[in-house]
């Protein structure tokens, strides 16, 4: 483990990591969209007369729904690669946690189902306080998701002496020092990934104002340095140092080159009065150096937490898993799958309330 990701590793695992990590990194960006998304929506409800009228609210109260299912979906290709990966780590924080875990699936139905009432003519009908319940109710639930990922990960990496202890007793809540820092890491930087992908839908359109969304993608910028410092600070010298050891350094130094550029092309956008697609093309690589250089880190960290000697015993398993066939028969179902979720985005689009009428022009004068 003395070179960069994935090089260093035997084939079997640097396979599974370097799938892991990719497909980690696309439910990264749905997730930050429906992280930041349903929390700008709530506020826009509950802000005193406002019944989530807008330009934004109105493109993330039409897209809410299929970027939730699209964050669900794309969990479900880490999580195949992670039960590869660490699966003694990953089944027992599950089932120490047990009921509580479980939890996030009917809590996640509760969000979906307030998304499409929020969509409905219903609750147009209704009072601001019955909207504003309603609008509450998806960041509630994506809130307790991603706080449940973050605890069940936290407890995953734990000895097994600490698990046998935590059994006994018979607590269904972990609590970590490092939780909370994470955690806030997790939903601030959910927002420069939120308004990047608003503002290229506001761009299909011809709307959006690039400066307000410059200056709601830089706050979040600065937010989630300052939050990481705080998780730098909180946490301990076994992941300080994973982020500078030979394995991720390269990602580290990528994931702040990608702040650099997210912050300068910002700048640029904001300077136009309409949004231009070739300006928005520098935070988008930005936005892909970030998150990408710092889902290699979190795999750092945890390689790091487990320690050499309990990583290099999962190495025969990564090398078992890999003997088996199948591979034709996954790329069968993952082309079927992409071909159906690329069928729901036309869907979506072709009957979006909001989607552009004839006179749509990307690179005309704002609306809003
Ligand atoms: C929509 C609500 C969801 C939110 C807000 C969310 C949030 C998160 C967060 C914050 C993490 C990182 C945890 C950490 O590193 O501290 C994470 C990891 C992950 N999520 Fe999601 N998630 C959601 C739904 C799902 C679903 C439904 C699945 C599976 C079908 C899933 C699969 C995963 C996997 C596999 C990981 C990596 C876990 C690990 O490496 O330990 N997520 N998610």
């Amino acid at each position: 483990m003395d070179a960069p990701f994935p090089f260093g590793l035997p084939l079997p695992t640097a396979f599974y990591l370097t799938v892991y990590v990719v497909t980690l990194v696309l439910h990264v960006v749905f997730m930050n969209y429906v992280l930041a998304g349903t929390a700008a929506l709530a506020a826009a409800y509950l802000r005193p007369g406002n019944r989530g009228t807008g330009e934004s609210t109105a493109i993330l109260k039409e897209w809410m729904p299929f970027m939730l299912s699209g964050a669900i979906t794309a969990g479900v290709a880490p999580l195949l690669f992670l039960q590869i990966l660490y699966k003694r780590e990953y089944y027992t924080a599950n089932l120490l946690l047990f009921n509580r875990w479980m939890a996030i699936l009917p809590v996640l139905i509760f969000g979906f189902y307030a998304l499409y009432l929020l969509k409905s003519r219903w609750l147009t009908r209704r009072t601001g306080c019955i909207a504003a319940a309603v609008a509450v109710v998806p960041i509630l639930s994506v809130a307790f998701t991603g706080y449940s990922w973050t605890e069940n990960h936290l407890l995953s990496v734990r000895s097994p002496a600490f698990w046998g202890e935590f059994y006994g007793t018979r607590a269904q809540v972990y609590h970590d020092p490092q939780l909370l820092p994470r955690l806030l890491v997790w939903a601030v930087g959910s927002v420069p990934t939120l308004v990047l992908v608003l503002a290229w839908q506001h761009w299909y359109r011809g709307t959006g104002r690039p400066a307000s969304l410059a200056r709601v993608a830089g706050t979040g910028l600065v937010l989630v340095t300052a939050a990481t410092a705080w998780y730098y600070l909180a946490t301990d010298d076994t992941t300080r140092q994973a982020f500078v050891s030979p394995l991720a350094a390269p990602y580290f130094a990528a994931a702040c080159l990608g702040l650099l550029v997210q912050s300068v092309g910002w700048g640029w956008v904001s300077l136009s009065p309409a949004l231009d697609g070739r300006k928005l093309l520098v935070p988008s690589l930005g936005l892909v150096l970030t998150v990408g250089g710092m889902t290699v880190c979190r795999e750092a960290v945890r390689i790091a937490a487990l320690g050499p000697e309990r990583f290099e015993s999962l190495f025969p398993g990564h090398a078992e898993a890999f003997g088996k066939g199948g591979l034709f028969v996954f790329l069968g179902f993952f082309a079927v799958n992409a071909a159906l979720i690329v069928l729901v985005f036309w869907l979506v689009r072709h009957h979006s309330v909001t989607k552009p009428g004839p006179s749509h022009n990307p690179h005309g004068t704002p609306e809003t």
